[in-house]
């Protein structure tokens, strides 16, 4: 069958479409554009305004790539939650439209199981744990009776956040991670900062201000290092204690966070100490894109999920574990 799927979370807005041959994944267009801010923080107003611009160029060239017409098209899917409301409706509204224009059946699924399904059906990882690292989000993830469980996650803010939030403050531009991650490398000195993990969850605020208070009075390079090692340690602690307790083999690293060359270091030393394997999916597929609502609205189609329009309301906190998973 062939899906196509809109993504609409947050900054980006993205149409793929995308079929499954065999069982497997083919990505026939993945098309997006997102909101850029130097100043950061994005306003729930604007990302409306430019989603709403930009869902039909988006889709028209998508369909283009793939070749295909939207008569073509077996099932229409959107990221249905987590994520901010006027952007999210703007997806289902494009969603809803699509699928009454051309008598199609809809599909809204969470975004976080996207990412896991998504990077399953990317790698050769069967039962992972996902760290899922991303601007707003941070979760560890793993499939136990049903439901992927949230094992751990962020009390305040993401991990992204937490690294584009100290870069502005330094002066780094947008995005902050990839210029932080290359002085993690250069950086020597370790700079006393906060490790904050409470149980099995996370926080990431405090070493935020931490960090900030102590730019100009130590070396930059060793400050970078510094606030990266914690809060990446703090990650692979979790990710971690999690294969432990659940005698899972996998790690599934996902989200924009899993860009960082730290992170994989020390997320594959902590598997290689384990007996533990370490996948990444292709980078453009771990951000946010249409791939994710695409390939598991064909996941759980098949599954037997279905929704009818007046189903189809955004959550904008909808949770991982909320999502009932009849297909695994
Ligand atoms: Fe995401």
């Amino acid at each position: 069958m062939i899906c196509c799927g809109i993504e609409s979370t947050a900054h980006t807005i993205s149409i793929a479409i995308v079929s499954d041959d065999g069982g497997k994944c083919n990505i026939l267009a993945n098309e997006k554009h997102s909101v850029v801010t130097e100043e950061g923080g994005l306003i729930p107003r604007e990302l409306r305004e430019h989603h709403q611009e930009h869902a039909v160029p988006v889709l028209k060239n998508a369909l283009e790539k793939a070749k295909v017409k939207m008569e073509d098209i077996d099932l229409i899917s959107f990221s249905i939650g987590p994520g901010i409301g006027p952007a999210l409706e703007t997806g289902a509204v494009v969603a809803r439209t699509l699928a009454l224009k051309y008598n199609k059946p809809l599909l809204g699924v969470n975004h976080c199981v996207g990412h896991v399904e998504l990077g399953k059906a990317l790698t050769d990882c069967t039962d992972p744990i996902v760290v899922y690292v991303s601007g707003a989000n941070t979760q560890i993830i793993g499939y136990e009776k049903g439901k992927y469980r949230v094992y751990g996650e962020t009390l305040d803010i993401g991990v992204g956040n937490l690294l584009d939030g100290f870069g502005r403050k330094m002066s780094l531009g947008f995005p902050a991670g990839p210029v932080l991650d290359k002085m993690y490398f250069e950086g020597k000195k370790y700079v006393e900062l906060p490790y904050t993990v409470k149980g099995m969850d996370l926080a990431f605020s405090g070493l935020q201000t931490a960090a900030v208070l102590k730019i100009g009075k130590v070396k930059e390079e060793d400050l970078a290092y510094s606030l990266l090692h914690n809060a990446f340690a703090m990650v692979a602690e979790v990710a971690e204690r999690a294969l432990a307790h659940t005698e899972k083999k996998e790690i599934l690293l996902t989200g924009g966070v899993a860009a960082s060359k730290a992170l994989r270091e020390m997320l594959g030393k902590m598997c290689e100490d384990r007996g533990a394997k370490l996948f990444v999916p292709e980078f453009q597929a771990c951000l946010d894109n249409g791939l994710l609502p695409a390939w598991l609205g064909i996941v759980m189609y098949k599954a037997g999920n279905r929704m009818t329009v007046e189903e189809s309301q955004v959550d904008q906190r909808q949770r991982t574990d909320s999502v009932e998973v009849n297909w695994v």
